[in-house]
């Protein structure tokens, strides 16, 4: 099977390919350079490690977890990295899901005021959405993703196949996201997700392809459109008011990521709906229905049973005030067209 490729026409563009069996090929990319690095988690290395196939280059092995996302494991990386004696002409490859991605992303934008950094995700959330666009993250105690930068990869390779030992969590948790990326792409990719919802579940590898590369090629769109998120890329933050908070509310990794975007998405459908912003009367259902089909909570009150988590009123508020995007809310319009609206100011 050949493998795909989508370019993405950033200020200095790369290209993602697509495919099964693939994660290997990062490595060959790699190897073109003077001296290369991998880094990882101790879940994926597990799994994955032997067939990767890294040879003798040095492997730092992170624990899993977004516990992972922190200064003090972002300095004990660059600290391996140096050790490892990589120089301005070395790469790192990424080999992980987003707590992979968003550290050894940042680890090369630091690294000897940056080197390149290869994405090799191995999650569905990241594989659709953390690998591609550049933005890079550690945590700080007041918040996600507090500290970091835009540095583009050089590269991203997708490989399908690392997909079949993901855990339920971890899948649903991707599936949150493809559907946000469907939502904002139109009609025939929601369509398309309605259509093969079961299958979707299965995994089943080709229909994944496809899903995986209409979800990039809407990022890249996004993202060549405002590399630096001054306007159009805030798109992309649909159902992360929402979902940003039920993460900080629940205490985070208690609730995966798309998971409580998915609800965040839905009841950014019904406050559109409130305030006159929806054209599209029928969205809230259908989204609604999907997500129950593809295992996704349809609801606050759904994720309050399933994650035991209180996630009162008040909790969700008080996590929006905190929120470094300011609480903006993207609301749908229609299948393919989302606003931006500001947080009301207390008069
Ligand atoms: N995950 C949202 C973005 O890359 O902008």
């Amino acid at each position: 099977m050949s493998t795909r490729r989508v370019e993405v026409r950033t200020q200095r563009p790369y290209e993602l390919r697509l495919g099964r069996g693939i994660a290997g090929e990062s490595l060959a990319a790699a190897r073109r350079r003077s001296r290369f690095a991998v880094l990882t988690d101790e879940r994926v290395w597990a799994l994955h490690g032997e067939r990767f196939g890294a040879g003798d280059a040095p492997v730092v092995i992170v624990p899993a977890g977004e516990s992972s996302k922190s200064f003090a494991r972002l300095e004990t990386v660059l600290d391996a990295l140096a050790e490892a004696r990589l120089d301005r002409k070395s790469c790192l490859v990424a080999f992980g899901g987003g707590v992979v991605g968003d550290l050894g992303g940042l680890a090369a934008a630091l690294y000897m005021r940056g080197i390149d950094v290869l994405q090799c995700p191995t999650t569905l959330l990241a594989q659709v959405d953390s690998s591609v666009g550049g933005k890079t993250a550690v945590n700080l105690a007041a918040g996600k993703n507090l500290a970091g930068a835009f540095h583009q990869p050089s590269g991203v390779w997708i490989d399908v196949d690392l997909l079949a030992t993901l855990d339920d969590a971890d899948y649903a948790s991707g599936l949150g996201e493809v559907i946000k990326s469907a939502v904002l792409a139109g009609e025939e990719d929601f369509a398309r997700l309605e259509a093969n919802a079961e299958a979707l579940l299965a995994r089943d590898p080709d229909l994944l392809l496809d899903v995986i590369e209409a979800c990039v090629r809407q990022k890249a769109s996004v993202v060549e459109s405002d590399e630096h998120e001054a306007g159009p890329r805030r798109a992309l933050n649909l159902g992360h008011t929402l979902g940003h908070a039920i993460e900080r509310a629940a205490g985070f990794g208690r609730v995966p990521h798309g998971v409580a975007v998915a609800v965040g998405m839905q009841q950014a459908c019904l406050r559109s709906a409130q305030e006159g912003v929806l054209q599209d009367r029928d969205l809230p259902r259908r989204l609604m229905s999907l997500c129950r089909r593809l295992k996704l909570p349809t609801g606050l009150e759904e994720l309050r049973e399933s994650t035991g988590a209180a996630l009162t009123e008040g909790e969700l508020a008080d996590a929006m005030r905190l929120d470094k995007k300011g609480a903006v809310w993207i609301l749908p319009v229609r299948l393919g067209e989302v606003r931006a609206v500001e947080p009301r100011r207390p008069s």
